[in-house]
């Protein structure tokens, strides 16, 4: 590694928070699929920066979109009418299933998921949660009090109010749960952060259900499954139900960081002015980004993109895991949110590595579970290759 990329290392140790355990890399641009590092070397994004930069990095309709807002305007008081969030909400309304019509703009996952239960709590009169196990919410205190893994919410258990976790996908432990303390249950549609896991079929809309008949509210957490990821606008549509409240984040700003929740009338007039908001809610820059994402989706048509190369790159990886079952348990995912689960932590972790000396950026989530999670437009011929190199490391390995 060069100098340059030393010195940064150098000097996080003397500014900046230790907040994870980075690479041995720092990247300084993007385009498309590709980033480049500080020595000039080329690498195949599959990480799309954890979910988010959906449409591929600085994609000219979204760099003209944020360069005109930003000489147009960039920031107001929240007291004041905006049109791009008003206009992003109506946007968002009419690819959310019915009755889920109403929004509100954050700036990440996290303060999504804070969001939606105050709302859930204050439409109830409730205070308790049901979440599941191996989930993941964000880090902020109430979020992380209903994230199921107790690696990152334990250390912080004395802060921390801790939902009821019930296993992911057992809808009959979930209904078990909801007693009558319970404001309301928060379920990913699929879990991304905790190894890609789908549940199965109908467990959303049972868990709607028994949600309904416990007097609480389904939240359905989209941080990571938002804006076609899994092959449909959103993935609740899977399972043809329609949650209480959605929360959003990642995908919806291609880059800018965006993130809300929507929900029904019935509960966003729970609310009354003051009781929840935000100095950069609504913000237009971001507003105005995730309108050109939704642009670009929709033009190039990249939710049905999502399904299709999801399932093509699926069955491929299917088949290598049937080859290499020693080393490959198997595959899991939607669309283009798709996990290659390995045998072992140690040989994922060579192969991750491996796989980045080769060019390739994947993440490695739960210990052996390699996460492919790239741009909806990624070059069908790019992620060949970059599947190539995944089977080519791990035969090696
Ligand atoms: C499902 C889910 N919810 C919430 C979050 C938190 O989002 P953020 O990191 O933007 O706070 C994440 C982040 O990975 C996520 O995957």
């Amino acid at each position: 590694m060069s100098s340059r990329h030393d010195a940064l290392v150098s000097l996080e140790k003397q500014v900046f928070m230790p907040t994870v355990r980075r690479w041995p890399l720092s990247i300084v641009r993007g385009d498309g699929s590709r980033v480049w590092d500080v020595d000039g070397n080329e690498y195949l994004d599959l990480t799309a920066g954890w979910g988010v930069t959906s449409i591929g990095h600085c994609h000219p309709a979204l760099v003209e979109a944020i360069s005109d807002q930003a000489r147009t305007l960039m920031q107001t008081t929240n007291v004041v009418y905006t049109e791009p969030q008003l206009e992003l909400a109506r946007r968002l309304a009419r690819v959310a299933p019915g009755g889920i019509h109403r929004s509100f703009f954050t700036s990440s996952g996290a303060e999504a998921n804070e969001g939606a239960l105050k709302l859930a709590a204050r439409r109830t009169g409730r205070s308790r949660f049901v979440a599941t196990l191996g989930s993941f919410h964000g880090r902020t205190l109430g979020a992380l009090g209903c994230l199921g893994q107790d690696k990152y919410r334990q250390p912080w258990s004395e802060l921390v109010r801790e939902a009821r976790f019930v296993p992911y996908g057992d809808a009959g432990a979930a209904r078990a749960a909801l007693g009558d303390d319970v404001a309301a249950m928060i379920v990913e549609p699929v879990q991304g952060e905790g190894g890609v896991h789908v549940p199965p079929p109908g467990y959303l809309a049972e868990l709607a259900r028994a949600c309904h008949e416990a007097g609480a509210l389904l939240i359905a957490d989209e941080v990571q499954t938002c804006m076609g990821r899994t092959g449909r606008w959103l993935a609740v549509e899977h399972d043809d139900v329609t949650p209480d409240i959605v929360t959003l984040g990642k995908g919806l700003g291609g880059g800018v960081p965006i993130a809300g929740f929507m929900a029904t009338d019935d509960v966003m007039n729970a609310i009354v002015p003051g009781d929840h908001g935000g100095t950069y809610a609504g913000n237009p820059l971001s507003c105005r980004a995730a309108m050109a994402v939704f642009d670009v989706i929709e033009q190039d048509g990249l939710v049905e993109r999502a399904a299709h190369l999801g399932q093509q790159v699926s069955g491929r990886l299917d088949a290598f895991a049937k080859l290499e079952s020693e080393r490959v348990e198997g595959v899991r995912g939607r669309g283009l949110l798709i996990g290659l689960v390995l045998r072992e932590p140690a040989l994922a972790a060579r192969v991750h590595a491996d796989v980045r000396e080769r060019g390739v950026l994947v993440n490695l989530t739960a210990e052996r579970v390699l996460r492919l999670f790239p741009a909806l437009n990624i070059d069908e011929a790019d992620l060949d290759r970059a599947v190539d190199v995944i089977e080519s490391a791990i035969e090696a390995a």
